[in-house]
């Protein structure tokens, strides 16, 4: 993707971050989605005194997408730290295959300085489950 749409949406997900809830593991995460129709959903992790009940950053991302109408994500990207580029956990890239089925959704692991690097879904997670 081009390299102007991609900074703003690392910028985007880096800002998200700053909202996470994170007071068990103080690991703060953002994401954020960029739709076909160019429009950004955001996301942070929260957490739950029942561990179990966190929600990682890109699956917030991608409740916002679904609850304000959004469809047909073409990238994400996500940031938890400054010396590592966020990986997806396996979780949530089985959620984000749900919305690319093809796998070709852009997945843009940053670190919090905005440097990223640029992968797909589908190289992350070739053989996501599917319903037929
Ligand atoms: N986390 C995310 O938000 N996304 C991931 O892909 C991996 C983990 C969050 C969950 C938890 O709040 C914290 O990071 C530590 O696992």
């Amino acid at each position: 993707m081009d390299t102007k749409t991609a900074q703003e949406l690392v910028n985007q997900a880096i800002e998200a971050r700053e909202k996470a809830y994170a007071p068990y593991s103080k690991f703060k995460v953002g994401a954020a989605i960029l739709t076909k129709n160019g429009t950004v959903f955001t996301g942070c992790n929260i957490e739950n005194a029942s561990y179990g009940a966190t929600i990682c950053a890109e699956r917030a991302a991608v409740c916002n997408m679904i609850v304000n109408g959004g469809a047909d994500p073409t990238a994400i990207a996500l940031c938890y730290n400054e010396t590592e580029f966020a990986v997806p956990c396996g979780i949530c890239r089985q959620v984000l295959s749900e919305f690319s089925p093809k796998g070709d959704l852009i997945i843009l692991m940053a670190k919090t300085d905005g440097t990223y690097q640029e992968t797909t879904l589908s190289a992350l997670l070739p053989s996501s489950f599917k319903l037929n």
